[in-house]
C-alpha cells in the first residue's frame, strides 16, 4: 500500500515539475513585450498613429514584440532581418491573413485574393492570371496607350487650373488618374471625369472603403463582439461594397452582351478575364478581383505620387536635379514615355526614397499565425496576428544614413531596389503575398511623376516657403498627407525650349 502511494506521490511530483518547467519555458519563449492590462491588453499604447506608437516601444522591447490588442495576440516585426525571415525564410508560416471584420462584407473575404488562404487553390489560380494576363510586361506594354491618355489628360487639367495662377490639389488630382487609369485598363471606361464631378461618387465610394477598413474595429480585438457589430463598421461596408460590386456587375453583363454579339475586339483586362474558362475564375472572384484592385490601387499609388511631390517642393534642388536629368533625356515640356523610363536614374531614385520615407502600407496588410509558429528562438502562438513595420525598417538608423532627411542620392550607387528582395526597403512586401500590382504601381508613378515635374515648374500655394511646408502624416489604411499639398503649375515650355 505504502509502496504504491510513494508511487503516485512520485508521478505526481514529476507531474508539477513538468508543469512549472513547461510554464516557465513556455513564458520564457513568448517575444518581450509591453506589460498587458486587463481586458483591453495593451490596446491603448497604439494611439493614432501606430506606425509611430510601435516604432517607438520596438526601441526599448526589441525587433520582436508580443503585445496584446484586446484578446488578439499581436506580433510586431521591426528589423529587416526578422522580416526577411517573416516573408521569405518562414514564409510558408506567415502566408495567410489575419481578416478584419469588415472585410466579411458581402463575402468578400471569401472571393478576395487579398485576403483568402494560399492553401485555397483560387488564391494560387488568381494570382497565376494577375502574372500573366493583367502585370506581366507584354500586357502592361500593350495597354500603355491608356495610361499616357489619362496622364495628357492630368497634364491638361493642371495647365487649365494654372492658367489663372490657381492651384492643384495634387493628391486629389492624381487620385482621379490612378481610379481612371485602373478603370480604363480593367473596363476601358472612366470612373471620374477631372473637369466635373458627376461621377465624384465613385472616387467618394473607394474613399469610403478606405476609411472603413483603416478605422480600429472594437470586433476585431473583441470577436464576441461580431454579431453585434457596434459600431456599425460591417453594416456601412456591406452597403459600400455593395454599391461598387453592382456597378462591376452592370459592366460585366454589358460586356457579355457585346461579346455576344460578336463586334467586341479583345482589349482589356475585363476581357482577359473573360477569356478564361469559368472553372478557373468564376463571375464572383472576377467582380471582387475588380472590387480589390480599386481599393488596393488608387489611394496607394496617389499619396505616393502626393508625397513625392511634397518632398521635391521641400527639396528644390532635388526638383532642379530631376528637371534637368528629364530636360536632357526627353526634353523640356514632353510627357514621358513608359519605354523611356530605364534612361532616367535620378527619377527613379526619387521614387525609391519616397517609399523608403513613406510607404503607404505601414504594417503591410495583416499576416496571421496558422499554427504556433518557432521563430528566432521565441514561440508565436497560433492565430497571432503578424504586423511587419515597413515604416519603422525605412527609419532604421542602423540601415540608412540620416534616416530622416530625403536624400535620393543614397540610392544613386546602391542596388536596393523595392520588388521584395531587399528587405531594407519593402513598401509592397515580399515573398508569396507580394503586391501582384508592383510593375504597374511603379510604371504608373515613374511616368506620372516624369511628366507633372517635366510640364511645369511648381510653387507652394499661400507663399509657404520650402522649409515651411507641412509633412505630418494621417494613419488610415495608408498614409496620407494630413494636410493636402496645393501647388500651383507654371508651365515649363513657356521658358523656352
Ligand atoms: C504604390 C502602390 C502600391 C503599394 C505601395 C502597394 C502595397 C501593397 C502591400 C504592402 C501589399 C501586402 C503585401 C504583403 O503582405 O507582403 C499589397 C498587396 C496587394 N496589392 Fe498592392 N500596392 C500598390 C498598388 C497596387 C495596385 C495598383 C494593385 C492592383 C491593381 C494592387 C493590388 C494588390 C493586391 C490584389 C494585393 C493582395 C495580394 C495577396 O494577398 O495575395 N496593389 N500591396
Ligand atoms: C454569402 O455566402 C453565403 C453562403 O453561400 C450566402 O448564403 C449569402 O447569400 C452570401 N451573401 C452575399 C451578400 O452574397
Ligand atoms: C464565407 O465566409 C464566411 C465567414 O466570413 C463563412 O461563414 C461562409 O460560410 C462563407 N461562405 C462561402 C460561400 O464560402
Ligand atoms: C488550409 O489551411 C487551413 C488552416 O491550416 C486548414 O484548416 C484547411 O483545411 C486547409 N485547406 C486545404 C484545402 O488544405
Ligand atoms: C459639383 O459638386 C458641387 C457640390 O457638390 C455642385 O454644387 C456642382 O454643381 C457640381 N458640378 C457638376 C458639374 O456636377
Amino acid at each position: 500500500m505504502e509502496y504504491v502511494n510513494i508511487l503516485l506521490g512520485l508521478l505526481f511530483a514529476c507531474f508539477l515539475v513538468r508543469v512549472v518547467f513547461i510554464s516557465l519555458r513556455r513564458s520564457k519563449r513568448v517575444a518581450p513585450g509591453p506589460f498587458p492590462l486587463p481586458i483591453i491588453g495593451n490596446l491603448h499604447l497604439l494611439g493614432d498613429k501606430p506606425h509611430i506608437s510601435l516604432t517607438q516601444l520596438a526601441k526599448r522591447y526589441g525587433p520582436i514584440m508580443n503585445l496584446k490588442l484586446g484578446q488578439i495576440n499581436t506580433i510586431v516585426i521591426s528589423s529587416s532581418v526578422m522580416a526577411k525571415q517573416v516573408m521569405q525564410k518562414q514564409d510558408l508560416a506567415f502566408s495567410n491573413r489575419f481578416v478584419p471584420d469588415t472585410l466579411h462584407a458581402c463575402n468578400h473575404s471569401n472571393y478576395s485574393v487579398t485576403w483568402i488562404p494560399v492553401n485555397n487553390s483560387q488564391w494560387k489560380t488568381i494570382r497565376k492570371i494577375m502574372n500573366t494576363h493583367i502585370f506581366s510586361g507584354n500586357k502592361l506594354d500593350a495597354n500603355k496607350h491608356i495610361r499616357t491618355k489619362k496622364i495628357q489628360e492630368l497634364i491638361d487639367y493642371c495647365h487649365k487650373n494654372g492658367e489663372n495662377g490657381g492651384a492643384v490639389n495634387i493628391g486629389g488630382a492624381t487620385f482621379r488618374t490612378s481610379l481612371n487609369l485602373l478603370s480604363n485598363s480593367i473596363f476601358s471606361k472612366d470612373l471620374t471625369d477631372p473637369f466635373s464631378n458627376s461621377s465624384k461618387d465613385f472616387k467618394e465610394l473607394v474613399w469610403n472603403i478606405m476609411v472603413e477598413a483603416g478605422k480600429p474595429n472594437w470586433v476585431d480585438y473583441f470577436p464576441f463582439l461580431q454579431k453585434i457589430d457596434p459600431q456599425g463598421r460591417r453594416r456601412r461596408m456591406t452597403d459600400y461594397f455593395t454599391k461598387v460590386l453592382h456597378l462591376i456587375s452592370g459592366f460585366i453583363d454589358e460586356r457579355i452582351k457585346e461579346r455576344e454579339m460578336g463586334n467586341h475586339a479583345n482589349v482589356d483586362v475585363l476581357d482577359a478575364l473573360l477569356n478564361i474558362s469559368p472553372e478557373e475564375i468564376d463571375r464572383n472572384h472576377i467582380e471582387h478581383l475588380c472590387l480589390d484592385s480599386f481599393v488596393a490601387g488608387t489611394d496607394t499609388s496617389s499619396n505616393t505620387l502626393e508625397w513625392a511631390m511634397a518632398e521635391l517642393l521641400k527639396n528644390p534642388h532635388t526638383l532642379e536635379k530631376v528637371q534637368e536629368e528629364l530636360a536632357q533625356v526627353i526634353g523640356r515640356g514632353k510627357l514621358i514615355n513608359e519605354a523611356d523610363v530605364s534612361k532616367l536614374p535620378y527619377l527613379k531614385c526619387i521614387v525609391k526614397e519616397t517609399f523608403r520615407i513613406h510607404p503607404q502600407v505601414p504594417f503591410l496588410i495583416p499576416r496571421k499565425a496558422e499554427e504556433d509558429v518557432e521563430f528566432c528562438g521565441y514561440i508565436i502562438p497560433k492565430d497571432s496576428q503578424v504586423l511587419v513595420n515597413v515604416w519603422a525598417i525605412g527609419r532604421d538608423s542602423s540601415l540608412w544614413e540620416d534616416p530622416l532627411d530625403f536624400k535620393t542620392e543614397r540610392f544613386w550607387e546602391s542596388e536596393i531596389d523595392v520588388r521584395g528582395q531587399d528587405f531594407e526597403l519593402i513598401p509592397f512586401g515580399a515573398g508569396r503575398r507580394i503586391c501582384p500590382g508592383l510593375p504597374l504601381a511603379i510604371r504608373m508613378i515613374l511616368v506620372t511623376l516624369g511628366s507633372l515635374v517635366n510640364t511645369f515648374n511648381w510653387k507652394l500655394d499661400g507663399g509657404i516657403a520650402p522649409k515651411d511646408l507641412d509633412m505630418e502624416e494621417k494613419f488610415g489604411i495608408t498614409l496620407a498627407k494630413t494636410q493636402p499639398l496645393l501647388a500651383i503649375p507654371i508651365p515649363l515650355q513657356l521658358l523656352g525650349y
